[in-house]
């Protein structure tokens, strides 16, 4: 990783040190972490953490998740430690994994848990959000850094592109790794239970403790989600997207369609298939057999197709097991659950 030298323009690549005075400062940065980049403010001001929902026009009853450098942080920020949260902990923090614990009364902003009694708490596995957080001295609340309703941040481009001139400084760690949110996992209760899949697989969860559930708002769209952020519609492109389940020739024949009615179509594949589509914009997303491929570069390819002024767009659908769950989460809310399926 580096972190950019340069100090210029309005927004600025601030380095490790200048970026935590800002966060003292209770100003906003937004720093990389391994899944996207994140939109940090110190998590006791209540007039940092305003300006985080400021910035992003993110809604006020969406809390957010307080980020940490060190398990001794938790000890300030919890009232109480489940054991299979700890089990989860040692497994996978640092890590892109975000625990809900009861919280400890007073500990952050009011605003940062948007009224809950809860708290999401994380610790990222990158060593600029480490250093940055632990320079700080500070629990650090932060959202992904993108405008409200527009996909993640995985490049300082991204962040730059939505949030400049609103925020103090971006510190460029280079392109995210994972590239799709953590996942957050609920265990104050006596079913431990996924309330968004992310960057851990529920198998990987499974490993290390027996039995989880998905939120039952995941499968059924009826459901009201557990987690506040989950029922907003994310990601949404600008142009109509559509998850067409089926083989490559009758999604070719669907793009086909559309282009006959003198539509621009684009088309979101997996590498093994990429090749064989003709449209006027093809983005291969990754292998079917490496699904952190297709992961990382999700969200670049969401926003690249919303740069490309086309009619309509068609994605391919991808297995939900390990982090292919995470994918489809994000591409069917950005599609709005629209599905095509191919007829048998
Ligand atoms: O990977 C990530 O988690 C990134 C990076 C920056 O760490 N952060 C992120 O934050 O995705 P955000 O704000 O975009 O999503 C946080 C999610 C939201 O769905 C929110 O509703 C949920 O976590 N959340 C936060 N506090 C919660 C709580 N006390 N109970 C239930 N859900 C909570
Ligand atoms: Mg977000």
């Amino acid at each position: 990783w580096s972190v950019d030298k340069k100090i210029d323009n309005m927004t600025g690549y601030p380095q490790i040190d200048e970026a935590a005075a800002y966060l003292l400062n209770n100003e906003v940065v937004a720093f990389p972490t391994e899944t996207v980049y994140g939109l940090g403010a110190n998590a006791k001001s209540d007039e940092a953490v305003a300006k985080i929902y400021t910035a992003k026009g993110r809604p006020a009853d969406n809390p957010l998740i307080v980020h940490i450098s060190s398990t001794r942080q938790l000890q300030d920020l919890v009232a109480a430690i489940p054991e299979k949260s700890m089990k989860l902990m040692n497994a996978f923090w640092p890590g892109p994994l975000t625990l809900i614990f009861q919280k400890k009364q007073g500990a952050v902003s009011e605003i940062v848990t948007a009224g809950l009694d809860t708290i999401a708490v994380r610790m990222p596995d990158h060593p600029v959000a480490l250093a940055l957080i632990s320079a700080s001295s500070l629990p650090i609340a932060a959202p992904s850094a993108n405008q409200s309703g527009k996909p993640s941040p995985t490049t300082a481009d991204h962040v730059a592109k939505d949030l400049d001139g609103k925020i103090a400084g971006i510190v460029d760690g280079g392109p995210t790794g994972v590239g799709v949110e953590s996942t957050v996992i609920d265990c104050t209760g006596t079913t431990p239970i996924i309330l968004r899949p992310g960057g851990v697989s529920k198998e990987e969860i499974e490993s290390i403790i027996d039995h989880v559930e998905m939120d039952a708002s995941l499968k059924d769209k009826e459901e009201k989600p557990k987690s506040p952020g989950m029922k907003y519609k994310h990601y949404a492109p600008a142009v109509p997207l559509f998850l067409a389940e089926g083989e490559p020739n009758w999604v070719q024949s669907l793009i086909n369609e559309k282009r006959n009615q003198g539509l621009k179509v684009g088309v979101m594949s997996s590498s093994e298939t990429a090749s064989y589509y003709d449209a006027d914009k093809v983005l291969d997303l990754g292998s079917r057999s490496n699904l952190s491929e297709v992961a990382h570069s999700l969200y670049d390819s969401l926003r690249a197709l919303d740069e490309a002024e086309l009619d309509i767009i068609f994605s391919e659908v991808f297995p939900e097991t390990g982090v292919g769950a995470a994918i489809m989460n994000r591409l069917d809310k950005a599609a709005g659950h629209n599905w095509i399926q191919q007829k048998k």
